[in-house]
């Protein structure tokens, strides 16, 4: 817990805000530096906040490289309900981010172990990941890490919960269309970037923010892992909040 700064904010556009401020932070101190993303509801104000500070002249994207946390095994990366295709309408479409600067797990590969093997060294060839984004699940996953008996450790194929099926289909016409595996950053590759900073809005998070932070450091709960890494800042809003 020593490490884990929590600051809570008003709204989620106050949460977007203070993110944005890190993000800031860290390309003017280093222009050409790696940023994981994520996709997700939460993160949406944080995308808007920094579309619109590029475009103020307050940052600049063209040097910065980003990894994206995981993908729908499956889709297509100009599928509507890909996370790429969420990546490309969100934000990079929007900023001056080159395209052969963002990387996002591919859906499609047909060679699995090579595609993550792939990832993994590519983003250690760009020197590993400086600030890493991180939503979380109603069960406590990051990325797509579920809750299991271990914590993985690499990018590797998952299959999806019913609860987080459940949760995604609001942006599919029905739950059949929800894709029944992807591809995630392991609990090993979000822990070795240098610094994390989680996004946390609404009152049906608040029961998992509270278990992550305070709770025991489980497996079955993936992103109470996060208590352990040197640097973490997490972003709430008051829904979210629990515990005063
Ligand atoms: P959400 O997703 O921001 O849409 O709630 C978060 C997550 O599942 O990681």
């Amino acid at each position: 817990m020593l490490h884990v700064r929590m600051i809570k904010a008003k709204n989620p556009e106050e949460v977007g805000k203070i993110a944005a401020d890190q993000f800031e932070a860290l390309i003017h101190s280093k222009p050409a530096c790696v940023i994981g993303l994520a996709t997700g509801s939460t993160p949406l104000p944080l995308y808007r906040e920094l579309i619109e500070r590029e475009r103020a002249g307050k940052i600049d994207f063209t040097r910065v490289r980003s990894a994206n946390l995981d993908e729908y095994k499956g889709l297509a990366p100009d599928h509507p309900q890909s996370y790429r295709r969420f990546m490309q309408e969100n934000l990079f479409d929007h900023i001056s981010i080159r395209p052969e600067n963002t990387i996002v797990p591919d859906g499609l590969a047909e060679d699995v172990d090579a595609m993550c093997r792939g990832y993994e060294e590519k983003i250690e060839n760009w020197g590993g990941v400086d600030l890493q984004l991180l939503g979380i699940g109603h069960d406590g996953h990051i990325g797509f890490n579920e809750p299991e008996d271990h914590f993985p450790v690499m990018t590797h194929e998952v299959a999806l919960t019913e609860m987080t099926r459940e949760a995604n289909k609001r942006f599919f016409d029905s739950i059949d269309e929800v894709p029944t595996a992807a591809f995630t950053m392991g609990i090993g590759t979000v822990m070795a970037a240098k610094k994390i900073v989680m996004v946390v809005t609404g009152k049906d998070k608040a029961d998992i923010l509270y278990k992550s932070f305070f709770g025991p450091v489980t497996p079955e709960v993936p992103a109470s892992i996060l208590q352990m890494h040197p640097d973490v800042t997490v972003i709430f809003d008051e829904a979210a909040c629990s515990w005063e």
